[in-house]
């Protein structure tokens, strides 16, 4: 109630892409009256009557859009004939639901909201198992452009999901599954353009439809710079690639950066689907639009917002992954579970060992996460801050060992112990050391050198960090997981103890 399901249905009927239906109205029309009329009179009957309009509607529905009322999908026999089609699960916050429908006169309304917030509690679990779609609150036109994506769903391989990514520029889906590399199964229409590095080329590039042959780059960061940008460039131009093709970013988060960024600046932007092969990108890097090519003077100090038109996961894509590398995406996932709490944070804290085969939750649940952040602040002014818990220190360790002793991952994992100490969250700085130890990943510092040096160099990057204002470096902080604090300054001595306390 209050998600927005009638206005997306409206928003359908307008746009003439499809037939689209409100079950009210249809309940409303074969019985002559008012549904609040009905549901006054008796509950129970009324509940009698909608299913019955609802197993007519799914009997007869073959592409058509129907939405229902919120207690529907509650029903066994609804639940059954829903099987046979795909369930679009638009997911509303409680608070925003309640302030659409507060002043309305639907029944469940009268009852007040912490009858409204225990009943959206109670559902949405349901919405949640029966959902092989969930749209965050966007434009209610969104779903219009997403229909091609809802449909090609229809003949995916099992278990592929899709999110629908909203934020300030627009909407894009997000398809996370299994086996969808390997099939014949590519929802795009239209012609693709590759840029991959020599790694997701080997592994993955052969099966999808290309216009010509990959871009490839070399593996690793030192391809994200302007020379290979330049290349790229000029290879989109040798080919003839217009705005109406499609740029296909297939590998890590090297890959992505550098092919968001050559597509928003190529004939001032031409759409990009990121084909995320790596954990980091597909938990992370893959969404939001973020992209980067790093500098001589510093990483990703060039860039750009640019928008997926998609985003394509394939987990098993991580089954070729080596394990240093899925150790890095792990730190991402461990960041994300800290800011997310509740069971995100549940069931990561609990992940003995990572096993590509049994992320898919994970990586759903990681962009899940991700988009609702980046959908309260695309343009990182403010909320999406957070998404940098750990990366303070952690790149500044980076920066300081320059970019040559730590891989990422490692870097920012040693990052969340500082930032978990800034907090002053001892027992879960305690935890998060156990859970780093356990999956192989460093909680010390060893300095090959000086100590001190070391320390003077990853608190000189410190204050170097790209994200500083005039008012000093401000810091992500959380006491306790699922409550992330943006844009907190620190004394920086103490900052020199957390760094510090790093060193064996
Ligand atoms: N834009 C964002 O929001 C964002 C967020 C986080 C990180 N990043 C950027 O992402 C980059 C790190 O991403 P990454 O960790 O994916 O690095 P990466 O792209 O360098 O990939 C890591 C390694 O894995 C290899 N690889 C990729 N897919 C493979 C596969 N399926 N099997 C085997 N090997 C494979 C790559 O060739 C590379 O050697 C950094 O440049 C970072 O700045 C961007």
């Amino acid at each position: 109630m209050g998600a927005g399901k009638s206005s997306a249905v409206r928003a359908v009927q307008r746009s003439g892409a499809a037939e689209a239906r409100d079950l009210d109205a249809a309940i409303e029309a074969r019985e002559q009256k008012r549904v609040l009329d009905l549901f006054h009179a008796d509950e129970a009957r009324f509940r009698e009557i909608e299913r019955e309009v609802a197993l007519e509607l799914l009997e007869k529905a073959d592409g058509e859009v129907v939405a229902f009322g919120g207690g529907t999908p509650m029903d066994h026999d609804v639940q059954v004939a829903l099987a046979d089609h795909t369930v679009a699960y638009l997911q509303v916050k409680p608070a925003k639901a309640w302030e659409r429908v507060s002043r309305s006169d639907r029944p469940l309304v009268q009852r007040g909201e912490e009858n409204f917030n225990n009943l959206h509690a109670d559902r949405a679990a349901t919405y949640e198992g029966l959902a092989q779609v969930i749209m965050s609150p966007g434009k209610p036109d969104a779903i219009v452009g997403a229909l091609p994506w809802i449909r090609a769903l229809r003949e995916r391989p099992p278990g592929t999901r899709m999110l629908l990514a909203s934020s300030a520029s627009g909407s894009y889906p997000i398809i996370v599954g299994r086996g969808i590399l390997e099939s014949d199964w590519w929802p795009i229409e239209g012609r693709s353009f590759y840029v991959c590095d020599q790694n997701s080329q080997r592994h993955y590039s052969d099966p999808l439809r290309q216009v010509a042959g990959p871009i490839v780059l070399e593996p690793g960061e030192e391809s994200k710079n302007m020379v290979q940008v330049t290349k790229i460039l000029e290879e989109f131009a040798e080919r003839e690639l217009a705005r109406h093709d499609y740029v296909v970013a297939l590998g890590g988060g090297v890959v992505g950066d550098m092919t968001g960024f050559c597509a928003h600046i190529y004939q001032r932007g031409v759409p990009v689907v990121q084909v995320p092969t790596t954990l980091v990108a597909q938990v992370d890097s893959a969404y939001g639009g973020k992209t980067g090519v790093d500098l001589p003077q510093g990483k990703n100090y060039a860039g750009a917002y640019h928008l997926p038109a998609a985003v394509i996961a394939d987990v098993d894509a991580l089954t070729t992954l080596p394990d240093d590398q899925l150790a890095a995406g792990f730190v991402e996932v461990l960041k994300t579970g800290l800011l997310a709490g509740d069971e995100l944070w549940e069931r990561v804290r609990t992940i003995d060992k990572i096993v590509p085969a049994e992320l898919d939750d994970v990586v759903f649940e990681c962009a899940r996460f991700k988009c609702g952040v980046v959908g309260e602040d695309e343009q990182d002014t403010g909320r999406r801050h957070i998404l940098n818990f750990g990366h303070t220190v952690g790149h500044a360790i980076e920066a300081a060992t320059e970019y040559a002793r730590y891989g990422h991952g490692e870097a920012v994992g040693l990052g969340l112990l500082a930032a978990l100490r800034l907090s002053e969250a001892d027992r879960l700085r305690a935890e998060i050391r156990e859970i780093l130890v356990r999956h192989g990943l460093p909680v010390e510092l060893d300095p090959p050198g000086d100590p001190a040096e070391l320390v003077d160099a990853i608190l000189l990057a410190v204050g170097r960090d790209k994200k500083r204002t005039l008012d000093g470096v401000g810091f992500v902080l959380l006491s306790e997981p699922g409550k992330p604090r943006e844009r907190e300054l620190v004394d920086p001595a103490m900052v020199r103890g957390a760094v510090e306390e790093l060193l064996p």
